[in-house]
């Protein structure tokens, strides 16, 4: 399952086509915008999320409620895009109030995008590069986690720490319910806490935070991935689709770098024999991926956010036509992003694993899919 995206923060829309999407899978609208809305929740947020409230319009590739073996083509209108017209126009001269951009942003796309394309307006970066596009990757992985979940797979995510405040939490234990219930998606209500009068004291400072969150997968068969193939590591697949959510710096499964420094007694599975579960683990240090494969464990992932780029208390620049010190461009901007990076690693995650359960048992529909799976359980049940 593959997707593209397409759009500028403030054009008319963004735009996904997710290719390689299996006949079957039921699908309605209301399910993508719940995606949609959790992504836009989270204390600390901009102005932007007030104005939007994002909403998925399936233009193919679904019928009568389930995915008919098409590519699925979804919409998502800038409903800020009235406010842009002129800025965003996309025929006639530049208009006199587009001004251009010139002081680009440090932690940000814009110097480097504007040196590699030649531009001499930030804006042509940043429209793009602007994290608004992850709603378009949001909406791809709300397909890929419809057929998970017909495959009995969930996918969840929750905020472990927004800067220096942090919760313990066992991830195999989070409840959702406990995380959507907190508008910093915490389990801990009373970090939680913690953590709004954290984003509120960088906002007073004009200062941005990041934070860690923590992805966990349950449900899954034993197998996916590779061991035989260095490309097709489900680690590799996921690292690389995590890493590629803007901001996102680390990416660790289970224990993480942590094992570095514990003896190797500390750090590996038992295989153990249940009766009625089977070949089982004592622990989950791994995270659920060993040798590039699922083990048949919880898969949890956790993702370093660095802190946001655009400060109200911009960072020295360089004016890109002057060249003379100025300070960074100020765009409208979230102080914290923590708990929605979490919804969109959920999307990229999702995503990675439906293509993995794809290269296993099947691409062409969900009935041959569930077939293939349960003979494949009974296969290694024992
Ligand atoms: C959900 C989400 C929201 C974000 N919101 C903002 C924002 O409001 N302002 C901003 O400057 N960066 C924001 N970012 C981060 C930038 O998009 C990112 O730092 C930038 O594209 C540079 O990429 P890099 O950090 O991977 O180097 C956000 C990232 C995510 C995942």
């Amino acid at each position: 399952m593959r997707y593209v995206t397409a759009g500028e923060s403030h054009g008319k829309a963004l735009v996904t086509i997710v290719s390689d999407v299996p006949a079957g899978i039921p699908i309605d609208s209301t399910m993508i915008d719940r995606d949609l809305a959790r992504r836009q929740v989270g204390y600390g947020r901009g102005g932007r999320m007030r104005i939007e409230t994002d909403r998925a319009l399936i233009v193919s590739g679904v019928r009568f409620g389930k995915t008919i073996g098409s590519p699925v083509a979804l919409s998502i209108s800038n409903r800020d895009w009235d406010n842009w017209l002129d800025v965003m126009a996309v025929s006639g001269p530049r208009p006199a109030d587009a001004e251009r951009v010139t002081s680009p942003r440090p932690g940000h796309a814009d110097l480097a995008g504007c040196q590699k394309t030649g531009s001499d307006d930030v804006r042509d970066i940043l429209e793009r590069a602007s994290a608004r596009e992850t709603a378009a990757r949001v909406g791809a992985g709300a397909i890929a986690r419809a057929l998970l979940s017909a495959l009995g797979v969930e996918v969840m995510s929750y905020v472990e720490s927004i800067g220096a405040v942090s919760c313990v939490a066992d991830p195999e234990s989070v409840s959702a319910r406990s995380v959507e219930s907190s508008d910093v998606r915490c389990p801990d209500a009373m970090v939680s806490q913690a953590m709004r009068a954290a984003i509120d004291a960088a906002s007073s400072a004009g200062e941005s935070l990041g934070g860690v969150c923590v992805v966990r997968v349950t449900g899954l068969v034993p197998g996916l991935g590779e061991y035989a193939e260095a490309r097709q590591r489900l680690d590799a697949r996921l690292g690389g689709a995590l890493l590629s959510i803007p901001a996102i710096k680390g990416v660790e499964f289970g224990d993480g770098f942590a094992v570095a420094g514990r003896p190797g007694s500390q750090v590996h599975d038992a295989i153990v024999y249940e009766p009625g579960v089977g070949i089982t683990r004592a622990t989950n240090h791994a995270g659920g991926v060993e040798g590039g494969m699922s083990n048949g464990q919880p898969l949890i992932a956790r993702v370093a956010m660095k802190p946001i780029p655009t400060l109200m208390r911009p960072l020295a620049s360089v004016d890109i036509d002057t060249l003379e010190s100025v300070d960074a461009a100020k765009e409208r901007s979230d102080v914290c992003a923590v708990p929605a990076a979490g919804v969109v690693a959920e999307a990229e995650v999702a995503l990675v694993l439906a293509d993995a359960y794809m290269d296993k048992f099947g691409r062409d529909c969900l009935s041959d899919m569930s077939a293939a799976l349960e003979a494949y359980r009974e296969r290694i049940a024992r």
